[in-house]
C-alpha cells in the first residue's frame, strides 16, 4: 500500500476569496496562481466543524470545465492531509450539480459510509477554457449550498490564512477508472473511490418519475425530441437517461459530449446561446430543414438550469414552473399524494400563485436566492419551486427544483415535462391520433388559469446615484395609493388600479431571518404587477430591472401578441417611475 505524509506549507492570503451563494468564481488564470486554490480549500476545511473533516467522506466533482482535473488532484491530496477518510469522485471528475446533491443525500459506499459534504467544481453557465472561468463551491450534508454563516467563516479564514496541509507525496489518482484506491497515512487509511457519475442520480430519477410511461411516449411514431447539453456535464445524464433508459434516438442529442471549453460557447440555455436547439425547434431566423421535434430542452454547464421548448414555441420560465405544479400530482408518481407547497422568487411571474390558489396549496413568495427554497424544503413546506434567473444579460431560463434534492435540477425539469406529455398522451400513442403538444398544454393552461404576459426591462450601467434616486422615489410613492392611482389614471384609463404596494420584505418562516429592500412592488386589482429592483450597484454603475406583468383571465384574450397585451402597462411603468427623467435612458439595454 502506498504511504503518504501530510506536510505543512506556508502561505499568505489572497484578496477577494469571498464566496457568493454559488461559490468562488474567478478566471482560471487566477486559480492557477500558486496556493490560490489551496488557500480556499484549507479555509473551507478550517471553517467546517472537525467531524465534517476528520474521518469524513467528501464528494469532489464538477461540470468538467478546464482546470477541474488539476483541482481534483489538489483537493484529494489536501483532504488526505487534513484527516478526511474518503473522497468520492465521479468518473472523469464529472457530475452535475444536482447529481452531487443526490449523491450527498443518497449514496452509501461499499463499506456503509455516507458523505457529509462536497466540493463542486463549476462556474455554472459561464464559459470555460484556459482564459475563462473556474469555480468551486461547498455543499453541506443536506445536499444544499453552504449557508452564509459558513461562507462568511470561509471568507474570514482566507483573509488571515498562513498555512495549509497537503499530502504532496500522494500519487495522482487515475479518475478515469472506476474503483477504490487505498493509501496509508499516519492517521490511518485514506480511500479515493471513483464511481459511476450517473448511477445514483438515475436511481433517484427512477424513484420519482414513471419511466415506463415516458418510454411509451418515446416509442410513439409521432413523438420527437431534442436535447442540447451545450457541451456541459448534462450530456452524460442525457445519454444515460433519455437514450439508454427511455429509448430516445441517439440523434436527438446535440452537444452531449462534455468539453473543457464547452466547444468555445456559452453553456447558457437561452434563445441566444442554445443556437442549434433553437434552430432545430423551428424558432429563430435560421430554422433547419424539416419538421421540428415536438419537444426540445437545453441545460447549462452543470445542468442545474434549463430551457423548455415546443415545436416553434418557447415556454417562458414562469409558465413552465406553473405548468409543472399544476400537473405534478397526476403525472409524477413522487407527487401523487399531493404537493406540500410551492414557492417562487418575488420577481418571477405570479402564474404559480394562480395554480396554488386553484389547488389550495401552501404558497411562498421568497427573495431571490436558492437558500430560501432550501429552507422551506428542509422544513417540509415546499415541493416545487422556480425562479426566473438574473444574469448580467437577459437570461430567461428556468431554475426549478423539487424537494428530491437541495439544488436546482435541469434534467428533473425535462423529465417533469416528459411526464406531463406522457400523461396527456397516454391514449394516443399508437400513431393514429394527433399528439397533445407542448404548445397545446401551455394554451390549455392559459385557458384554465389565465395568462401572465410578462416582460423584463433591464437598464444596465445606469449612474448609481440616479438609480438610487429612482428607487427612493418609488418607495416613497407607494406609501400613498391614492396618489399612485391618480397618476396611473392620468396615464391610461384602460389599466386597473393599484390595490397594494410595498417594498418587498421576507421573514423566513424557518430560520426567522429577515431580508429587506428586495424591490418595490405595485400590485393591481386585476392581478397584474410591476416590480422594480436594483442590482449590481458596483463601481461601473447600477442595473435597474423592471418586471411588467399583465394578467389576463379572459380565455378569449390569452392568445394575444405579448407585446400588444403589455403595451398599456409598459407605458404606465415608464411614466409612473419617471424612468427617462431619472436615468436619462429612453430605452432599456435589454428586453427579455
Ligand atoms: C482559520 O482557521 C484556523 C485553523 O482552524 C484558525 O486557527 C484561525 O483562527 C481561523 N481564522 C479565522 C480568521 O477564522
Ligand atoms: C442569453 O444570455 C446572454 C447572457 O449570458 C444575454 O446577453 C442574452 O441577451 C440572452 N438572450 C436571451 C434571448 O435571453
Ligand atoms: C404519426 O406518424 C406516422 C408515421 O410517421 C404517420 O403516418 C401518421 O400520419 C402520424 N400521425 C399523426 C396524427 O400525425
Amino acid at each position: 500500500m502506498v504511504m503518504f505524509k501530510a506536510s505543512r506549507k506556508e502561505t499568505s492570503p489572497f484578496d477577494g476569496q469571498k464566496p457568493g451563494t454559488s461559490g468562488l468564481r474567478k478566471k482560471v488564470t487566477v486559480f492557477q496562481q500558486p496556493n490560490y486554490l489551496e488557500n480556499f480549500v484549507q479555509s473551507t476545511f478550517n471553517a467546517l466543524s472537525a467531524d465534517k473533516v476528520k474521518g469524513a467522506t467528501l464528494v469532489v466533482s464538477g461540470d468538467g470545465r478546464y482546470f477541474s482535473k488539476d483541482a481534483i488532484q489538489v483537493i484529494i491530496k489536501m483532504a488526505a492531509a487534513n484527516g478526511v477518510r474518503r473522497v468520492w469522485v465521479g468518473q472523469n471528475g464529472l457530475m452535475s450539480t444536482p447529481a452531487v446533491s443526490a449523491v450527498i443525500r443518497e449514496r452509501v459506499g461499499a463499506d456503509g459510509s455516507k458523505s457529509t459534504g462536497a466540493f463542486i467544481l463549476t462556474a455554472s453557465h459561464n464559459p470555460g477554457g484556459p482564459h475563462e472561468d473556474f469555480g468551486i463551491k461547498y455543499n453541506m450534508e443536506n445536499g444544499g449550498p453552504a449557508p452564509e454563516a459558513i461562507t462568511d467563516k470561509i471568507y474570514a479564514n482566507t483573509t488571515s490564512i498562513n498555512e495549509y496541509f497537503i499530502a504532496a507525496d500522494l500519487p495522482d489518482v487515475d479518475i478515469s477508472v472506476v474503483g477504490i484506491t487505498t493509501f496509508e497515512g499516519h492517521e490511518g487509511p485514506f480511500d479515493v473511490d471513483v464511481f459511476d457519475s450517473t448511477g445514483d442520480y438515475v436511481t433517484l430519477m427512477k424513484s420519482i418519475f414513471d419511466f415506463t410511461s415516458i418510454q411509451k411516449l418515446f416509442g410513439s411514431p409521432n413523438f420527437t425530441f431534442c436535447f442540447d447539453a451545450l457541451h456541459g456535464v448534462g450530456g452524460i445524464y442525457a445519454k444515460r437517461i433519455f437514450v439508454e433508459e427511455l429509448g430516445a434516438h441517439e440523434g436527438s442529442l446535440i452537444n452531449c459530449t462534455p468539453k473543457e471549453d464547452f466547444g468555445g460557447g456559452h453553456p447558457d440555455p437561452n434563445l441566444t446561446y442554445a443556437k442549434e436547439l433553437v434552430s432545430r425547434m423551428g424558432l429563430g431566423k435560421e430554422s433547419s430543414q424539416g419538421e421540428p421535434p415536438e419537444f426540445g430542452a437545453a441545460a447549462d454547464g452543470d445542468a442545474d438550469r434549463n430551457m423548455v421548448l415546443g415545436k416553434r414555441f418557447f415556454v417562458t420560465p414562469s409558465d413552465s414552473v406553473a405548468i409543472i405544479a399544476a400537473n405534478a400530482v397526476q403525472s409524477i408518481p413522487y407527487f401523487s399524494s399531493g404537493l406540500k407547497g410551492v414557492a417562487r422568487s418575488m420577481p418571477t411571474s405570479a402564474a404559480l400563485d394562480v395554480v396554488a390558489k386553484h389547488l389550495n396549496l401552501k404558497f411562498f413568495e421568497v427573495p431571490t436566492g436558492w437558500k430560501f427554497f432550501g429552507n422551506l424544503m428542509d422544513a417540509g413546506l415546499c415541493s416545487i419551486c422556480g425562479e426566473e434567473s438574473f444574469g448580467t444579460g437577459g437570461y430567461c431560463f428556468l431554475i426549478t427544483g423539487s424537494d428530491h434534492i437541495r439544488e436546482k435540477d435541469g434534467i428533473w425539469a425535462v423529465l417533469a415535462w416528459l411526464s406531463i406529455l406522457a400523461f396527456k398522451n397516454k391514449d394516443n400513442l399508437n400513431g393514429g391520433a394527433k399528439l397533445v403538444t407542448v404548445e397545446d398544454i401551455v394554451r390549455q393552461h392559459w385557458t384554465t388559469y389565465g395568462r401572465h404576459y410578462y416582460t423584463r426591462y433591464d437598464y444596465e450601467n445606469v449612474d448609481a446615484g440616479a438609480a438610487k434616486e429612482l428607487m427612493s422615489y418609488l418607495v416613497k410613492l407607494q406609501s400613498s395609493l391614492p396618489d399612485v392611482n391618480k397618476i396611473i389614471n392620468g396615464i391610461r384609463s384602460d389599466v386597473s388600479n393599484v390595490v397594494e404596494a410595498d417594498e418587498f420584505e421576507y421573514k423566513d418562516p424557518v430560520d426567522g431571518s429577515i431580508s429587506k429592500h428586495q424591490g418595490v412592488r405595485y400590485l393591481f386589482e386585476d392581478g397584474s404587477r410591476l416590480v422594480f429592483r436594483l442590482s449590481g450597484t458596483g463601481s461601473v454603475g447600477a442595473t435597474i430591472r423592471l418586471y411588467i406583468e399583465q394578467y389576463e383571465k379572459d380565455p378569449s384574450k390569452t392568445g394575444r401578441d405579448s407585446q400588444d397585451a403589455l403595451a398599456p402597462l409598459v407605458e404606465v411603468a415608464l411614466k409612473l417611475s419617471k424612468m427617462q427623467e431619472f436615468t436619462g435612458r429612453s430605452a432599456p439595454t435589454v428586453i427579455t
